[in-house]
């Protein structure tokens, strides 16, 4: 079997990996404009399908650049977009009519009246009718040339929500409760967020003589394998497209992980059975059998794909033993390192005992998420620990929080400020951003909170950062741009305190959101800091904030938690009193956010459990990162 057809028996949609978005979208965008000069050549119009979300910015960047940098015009080209909310008025700040404008049209020569969006603001009455002139004008141009798509965490497409059918057409849609959270934080809040929506069809995108679907980051990889592997369905109407003829997905390495190609390798070919490669089909089979790792015999590995693997590095007995010891080798209930013991085979070193260690976190919440037993245990051991905040996290406080605050500092007799923010709430208009105050106002509410976090982590109050990054005050959700002042901010911090340890997030989050443009400042940071000695002797750990966990066999340590440092853990979550959901969740089995750190910190506990080690309580997990990670 050659590695291609192994591949094919998985996948039914060519799928092409990148190593990041910009590598990705520098090709897609090349294909595009080459399409365009062509047509421009002959003298004809060409028809362009656009996408909006945070994942087309990229590809529209690389546009305008090849626009401005290699003159392509766009002055031939017509486009339809996909979708927009209902009702929505086009000046709102996050309706698709002004975010095309923004991040695309606004920068090309494309003449106004060639630009086609739904309408999010006609009578609802007249929907139907609208949605059939959408339908006409498409067919009018000629038909749709190249279809750009994102691709929702539902599995949607536009806003095709899961339910939709193959043969759709433009129409009026309900959007998912999923979706609309997904969407809350730009809304400021999930009760503004419109409750339908006006979409192209899958039929109607499936029309289009070429599409291609991108995605980035770790959160679309599922669905992304889904859509490519398994068979097609209304739950996941992005599948629909295997029956397209000419269909590309796009992606990036972070989205393509869950793939069959890469996750299980061993299934499409013969790879180079690396010791990590052996620890994951290792205890992949132990799991997937529902046997200790210790108790697989031979047999096991031949009936599932893995005879080469035992021949080479086998037999069973032996292959056991040696992944159970990298597995219980991760555990450590010494994260700073165990004084005055043999550390030859523990995550970290001994020396020095007593470590500078530096947890950053991306908003004011991520770090106790990820590990908030594991920063009491590193102040319970008398390491110097400081936890900075990198962005202020104003933008996820709700009005109403700012309002309770501002209220409760007018009664006790605050005077002035309380006053200007009540103001200033009574006369934010429906579109309006908040202002500086208004933001920085916001944003004491999440240091309050996030000094009552840490203190149930035993930190004192001295020992708290907030950089308040510049790419974060002057952004809006999913469409940050970062800059040399936040890189010097970061750098300044690194090099004041000279950690032994620095504890991060972000590493292939998706490439929008916080957690992702702070890790690229935090690395940034770093590789300006090469030749610093003291980074020679600082380990870098890698935890995960964004509801997603490492996998069992990417584990480098493993911090045990016990049943009364669950509860502080919980408790630690729980003071970022602005980070709750506004709506209390009655007979729904939504869960808060500690409810939801501590499952996953069980679920790695019971891995270890399932694998035949020692079972815990819970378990906080990280990666070691260095630079070619
Ligand atoms: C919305 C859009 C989709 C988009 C999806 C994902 O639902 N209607 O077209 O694909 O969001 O958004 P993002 O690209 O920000 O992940």
């Amino acid at each position: 079997m050659s590695e291609r057809s192994g591949q094919e028996l998985y996948e039914r949609i060519p799928a092409k990996i990148y190593d990041d978005a910009q590598a990705a979208v520098v090709q897609v965008a090349g294909e595009i404009a080459a399409a365009i000069r062509e047509r421009q050549a002959s003298g004809g119009k060409f028809v362009l399908g656009l996408a909006t979300g945070s994942t087309p910015v990229p590809l529209y960047r690389e546009l305008i650049r090849i626009h401005r940098e290699e003159g392509l015009s766009f002055a031939n080209v017509i486009s339809f977009n996909l979708d927009e909310y209902f009702p929505i008025d086009d000046r709102h700040p996050e309706s698709y009519h002004r975010f095309m404008r923004e991040q695309l049209f606004d920068h090309i020569d494309m003449p106004d009246e060639q630009i086609n969006i739904p309408k999010g603001d006609v009578p609802r009455e007249e929907v139907f009718d609208a949605c059939k002139e959408y339908e006409d004008a498409i067919v009018a141009a000629g038909g749709i040339d190249i279809q750009i798509l994102g691709i929702g965490r539902t599995g949607h497409i536009g806003f095709n929500e899961p339910g939709s059918g193959p043969k759709s057409r433009t129409r009026l849609v309900t959007l998912d409760r999923l979706t609309r959270l997904d969407a809350a934080r730009d809304f400021h809040g999930e009760h503004n967020v419109p409750r339908y929506a006006v979409t192209m069809g899958v039929g109607t995108i499936m029309d289009a003589k070429k599409v291609y679907l991108l995605a980035w980051g770790r959160s679309k990889a599922e669905v992304i394998r889904a859509a490519v592997e398994d068979d097609p369905v209304e739950n996941l109407p992005a599948s629909f497209l295997q029956a397209h003829e000419n269909v590309s997905f796009i992606l990036d390495t972070a989205s393509g992980s869950e793939l069959t190609r890469n996750k299980y390798p061993w299934l499409v070919g013969f790879p180079d059975w690396t010791p990590e490669l052996a620890r994951e089909s290792v205890t992949h089979l132990s799991l997937k059998l529902g046997k200790p790792l210790l108790k697989l015999v031979d047999k096991d590995y031949q009936e599932n794909g893995l005879s080469e693997l035992v021949t080479e590095q086998g037999p069973a007995y032996g292959l056991n033993i040696r992944v159970f010891n990298e597995v219980q080798h991760t555990i450590t209930g010494w994260p700073g390192g165990k004084p005055d013991a043999d550390d030859t085979y523990r995550p970290e070193r001994a020396v020095p005992a007593q470590k500078r260690v530096l947890v950053l976190s991306p908003e004011p919440q991520d770090d106790v998420l990820a590990m908030a037993g594991t920063l009491s245990r590193l102040v319970a051991h008398g390491h110097d620990v400081t936890v900075a905040y990198l962005t202020s996290g104003s933008l996820g406080v709700p009005d109403e929080e700012a309002r309770w605050a501002a209220d409760l500092m007018l009664e006790a007799g605050g005077g002035e400020i309380a006053i200007d923010v009540l103001r200033e709430l009574d006369e934010k208009g429906d579109f309006d951003e908040d202002t500086a105050d208004l933001r920085q106002f916001k944003s004491y509410i999440r240091r309050n909170e996030a000094r009552a976090s840490l203190e149930r982590c035993g930190l004192e109050k001295e020992r708290i950062r907030f950089l308040d990054l510049p790419f974060y005050e002057e952004g809006r959700y999913r469409r940050f741009v970062t800059g040399e002042r936040d890189v010097v901010a970061v750098k300044e911090l690194l090099q004041s305190v000279q950690p032994h340890q620095v504890y991060v997030t972000g590493e292939a989050a998706d490439p929008s959101s916080v957690q992702a443009k702070s890790f690229s400042v935090f690395e940034q940071a770093i590789s300006e800091l090469a030749d610093e000695a003291w980074l020679s002797d600082c380990y870098v750990w890698l935890y995960r904030s964004d509801g997603s966990e490492w996998e069992i066999h990417q584990i480098e340590m493993s911090v045990p938690c016990s049943p009364d440092e669950v509860k502080t853990k919980a408790q630690a979550i729980y003071q970022h009193r602005s980070q709750r959901s506004q709506v209390p969740a009655i007979n729904e089995t939504q869960s808060e956010a500690w409810e939801q750190a501590v499952a996953r910190n069980r679920e790695t506990s019971s891995l270890y459990d399932r694998l035949g080690l020692a079972e815990y309580e819970a378990i906080e997990c990280f990666v070691r990162w260095t630079v070619s990670k």
